[in-house]
């Protein structure tokens, strides 16, 4: 299990200084030169032993991904992107990186684009990430002037440069074809895949898009070796997690854990438990709001990891933000929320999710109240099949997914509400 010493994050919730001095003083950018001078073969090859799969949500293989980029230059240059635009509803774990610990990520970047070939890497944020702007541009500069990234980078004789974009806030430019095009200058909205980002990214050129946490535990996992990383969670499900957990445990918190924890472990470990004890547990989203609902009584054993939560429990570790809501929540209004949001930010390029992600708020607001027929929920479900797959991009089955949960986890819920409409009794929660 993860003992203290074996944390990446060393710097959560800011208890040490974040500047260059505070970053190096633990461990941050000790011999990036002697790991650059390995070679990107080593590098690529390292990565690929330690398991790391993507922690932007879809859990792709980060070495894989990495080899697919050309060795050689075909004349166009190749970029790293990293995907700061952390969006998921109740995903914040980036932020905790981007807020105390810049330098882990600005020296992940250095070596990641060393690695691709490429000699720029943008960092495109998430608009209403201000704090986290500052703190980063303020590492970039200090990077800068140490001569860690510029030219003849950390003196490597790889020349490097790295730049900030700051997003508008549409929860669409996380996508990684969406986010391309708006660093291009136009709107957010996804591209077909193929070619996927390492074909033709960023100006068309080879792109790798990775998230931040990915990037960030780079250089410890250079350092420490790969077999280290690999050595925590479970094969196929390797090394440590941030997991950000919500809702109605005693202590929210962003918290660095072994892959594979088990739900119980996690909550009971870093959060006090939940909120009026675990009976009274109603439901979990385990990772973001893309993944279905899961009844809480599922829960308590879960192994938190892609494998498990997928294979299991029909859900998923997405961005590992883990929603807790106690028996006190209205379970389909929390989701009808959802839907919401997913209705607000489909970017309207395609019809199933245009209209599909319509459809489903708005029977889901007749459930919320009670108001619909019994049959509606079959039909309900009809639609969300109609979405799910037939989009350009993840949004639509992110958008019939939880509503697909809830479904399955808590039909005799909706099925009372709309009993108990008929009947005249009209739930207290649905009624709020
Ligand atoms: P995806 O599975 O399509 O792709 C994952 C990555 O692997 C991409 O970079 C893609 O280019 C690459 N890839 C996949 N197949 C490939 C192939 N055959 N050849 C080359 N590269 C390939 O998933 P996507 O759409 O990138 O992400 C969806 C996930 O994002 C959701 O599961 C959700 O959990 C998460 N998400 C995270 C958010 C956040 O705030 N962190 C916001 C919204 C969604
Ligand atoms: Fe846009 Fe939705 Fe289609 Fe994605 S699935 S491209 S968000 S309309």
């Amino acid at each position: 299990m993860l003992k203290d010493q074996d944390r990446i994050f060393t710097n959560l919730y800011g208890m040490y200084d974040r500047s260059l001095k505070g970053a190096m003083s633990r461990g941050a950018w000790d011999g990036t030169k002697d790991i650059m001078a390995k070679g990107r073969d080593w590098i690529v090859s390292e990565m690929k032993t330690s398991g790391l799969r993507g922690r932007g949500g879809a859990g792709f293989p980060t070495g894989l991904k990495w080899s697919f980029m050309p060795k050689e230059s075909d004349g166009r240059p190749s970029y790293l992107v990293v995907n700061a635009d952390e969006s998921e509803p109740g995903t914040c774990k980036d932020r905790e990186i981007m807020r105390h610990d810049p330098h882990t990520l600005i020296e992940g970047c250095l070596i990641a684009s060393f690695a691709m070939n490429a000699n720029a890497c943008y960092i495109y944020l998430r608009g209403e990430y201000i704090r986290e702007r500052e703190a980063l541009q303020a590492a970039i500069d200090e990077a800068y002037d140490a001569g860690l990234v510029g030219k003849n980078a950390a003196k490597s004789g790889w020349d490097f440069d790295i730049y900030l974009h700051h997003g508008a806030g549409a929860y669409i430019c996380g996508e990684e074809t969406a986010l391309l095009e708006s660093l291009e200058g136009r709107k957010g909205m996804p591209r077909m895949k193929p070619p996927f980002p390492a074909g033709a990214g960023l100006y068309g050129c080879p792109t790798t898009v990775n998230n931040v946490e990915s990037i960030a535990v780079v250089p410890t996992i250079l350092r420490r070796g790969g077999a280290w990383f690999a050595g925590f969670g479970r094969p196929n499900n390797a090394g440590t997690k941030l997991f950000a957990i919500s809702g109605h445990v005693n202590n929210p918190c962003v918290v660095e854990e072994a892959m594979s924890i088990s739900f119980e472990e996690l909550i009971e470990k870093h959060c006090g438990g939940i909120r009026g004890g675990w009976d009274n547990l109603l439901a979990v989203i385990p990772g973001g709001s893309s993944v279905p609902v899961v009844r809480g009584e599922h829960m308590r054993d879960a192994v938190m990891d892609f494998d498990y939560l997928r294979n299991e429990l029909q859900s998923g570790l997405g961005t590992a933000a883990v929603i807790v809501m106690d028996k006190q929540t209205d379970i389909i209004k929390a989701i009808w929320r959802l839907s919401a949001f997913y209705k607000h930010e489909s970017c309207g390029q395609c019809t199933p999710c245009r209209e599909g992600t319509g459809w489903m708020m708005r029977v889901m607001d007749r459930l919320v109240r009670g108001e619909a027929e019994v049959e509606e929920i079959d039909m309900l479900l009809d639609v969300t099949k109609q979405v799910e797959g037939h989009t350009i991009c993840a949004l639509g089955d992110a958008a019939a997914w939880p509503v697909q949960g809830l479904i399955r986890n808590f039909r005799d819920v909706i099925e009372d509400r709309i009993k108990d409409q008929k009947a005249g009794r009209t739930s207290a929660l649905a009624a709020e």
